[in-house]
């Protein structure tokens, strides 16, 4: 039994699904050096200040709040809101936004998605509508946008809130809108697997002004001045260090895009043709966060599952993710909420595969993997293999 499974060199070091971006750290240091020099290292300091004005610019937003993560972020946005009762919501997401619903005190209904775009589809939320439902909270997965025009006219006709979470679609634009600028908030992530990180970090984005007061009071213990505690706050405030962090990354995010769109460019070319596997690519007028390569897995086609393809990749050392499975409808703290017929959320969340995206990956890690999944597909699917591959029986 050969050692190198299929002729394929695995990598000398895991490769996982993601690996922050790191700008040099000289500059960090001296942005550390100021923050020592001022003894400031909380409470809405310089570094906070300026990079909250930037992130405002660059997401193209009126204004933005920065909180010490996303999660809390999504959390108090529903508060602010006043959202009581219950709130439509996808199954098909990472836990946090299901949890923030939970944990502002709302209660998550769960509506199926589109099985194009992936993210919750507006018939399943119109028919999932009822007495108790205040809000609809959609998640634009993998920085795919929602049907936010959709969603807008329903949210309007039944005078529902809209809120979404767009931990992946980080400079999103949809026909050219930036896709902060829809319903009444918008969180973004800013942990260090996203593209743009602040170590840990969020940010909301929100259309009415006068809410600006309320969010400042909420990330910080409801505070008013040193007399006046005026409301139940928590705290969720983003540091100096992670502020300075958050400037370096912002300065050097486009030099990550551009490596970042070459690697999806070469799984692009090496995965179209390989029999049952489809990248998952944004629609028309939208642009790439380029935060994810995700891959669906027919099986049939294939010849190998998704859960196959994933533990076999193991073997070359590489650890891709099932994002987004199980669904948060399976988890035991919401078996019990309403729900619609998940049909498409079920199958999605056994056909997605997240592969390793990251600049630092190149072209040449990209089309190694790719090698890997095209490798495994001719040995599953019986194909001629290509001249020099060898066979390997270890392979599951
Ligand atoms: C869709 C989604 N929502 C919310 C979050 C939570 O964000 P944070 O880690 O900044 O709390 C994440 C992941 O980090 C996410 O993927």
């Amino acid at each position: 039994m050969s050692a190198i499974p299929g002729g394929i060199e695995p990598f000398a070091e895991p490769v996982y699904v993601t690996r922050p971006f790191l700008p040099p750290f000289e500059r960090v240091q001296s942005r550390l050096a100021d923050i020592w020099a001022s003894r400031r290292l909380s409470n809405m300091g310089p570094q906070h200040d300026r990079l909250q004005a930037e992130l405002a610019a660059h997401l193209g937003v009126p204004d933005l709040r920065l909180f010490s993560n996303g999660t809390l972020a999504l959390q108090i946005a529903l508060m602010t809101l006043g959202i009581r009762g219950e709130v439509l919501t996808t199954p098909f997401t990472f836990s946090a936004t299901v949890h923030a619903i939970a944990l502002s005190g709302a209660r998550p209904v769960f509506c199926d998605i589109d099985p194009e775009t992936l993210c919750i589809d507006p018939r399943s939320v119109e028919r999932m509508i009822g007495d108790d439902v205040a809000a609809v909270l959609g998640v634009h997965v993998y920085g795919t946008p929602c049907d936010v025009d959709a969603l807008t006219r329903i949210a309007d006709a039944h005078h529902l809130k809209l809120v979404f979470d767009a931990a992946h679609a980080f400079g999103t634009t949809v026909q050219g809108r930036p896709i902060g600028l829809f319903g009444d908030m918008t969180m973004f992530s800013f942990h260090a697997t996203k593209l743009f990180h602040t170590a840990e970090g969020g940010g909301l984005a929100f259309a009415d002004a006068t809410l600006s007061h309320k969010l400042e009071l909420m990330r910080n213990f409801g505070i008013e001045n040193e007399d006046e505690v005026v409301l139940v706050g928590t705290n969720a405030k983003l540091n100096e260090i992670q502020a300075a962090i958050g400037l370096e990354v912002l300065g050097g995010l486009e030099g990550e895009r551009s490596r970042r769109s070459a690697v999806k460019a070469a799984y692009v070319r090496m995965l179209e043709n390989t029999p049952g596997i489809r990248v998952v690519q944004q629609g028309a007028g939208v642009s790439d966060s380029l935060q994810y390569v995700v891959i669906r897995v027919d099986e049939a086609g294939f010849g190998m599952s998704r859960d196959g393809l994933w533990a076999a990749l193991k073997q070359w050392n590489v650890f891709t993710r099932r994002y987004f499975y199980p669904l948060c409808s399976d988890y035991p703290s919401y078996m019990a909420c309403r729900r619609d017929r998940l049909e498409h959320a079920e199958r999605a969340a056994q056909e997605v595969l997240c592969l390793p995206m990251f600049g630092d990956l190149g072209v040449e890690g990209a089309e190694r993997i790719a090698g890997m999944i095209n490798y495994l597909c001719r040995r599953s699917c019986g194909l001629p293999r290509q001249a020099g591959a060898a066979t390997d029986s270890s392979i599951a």
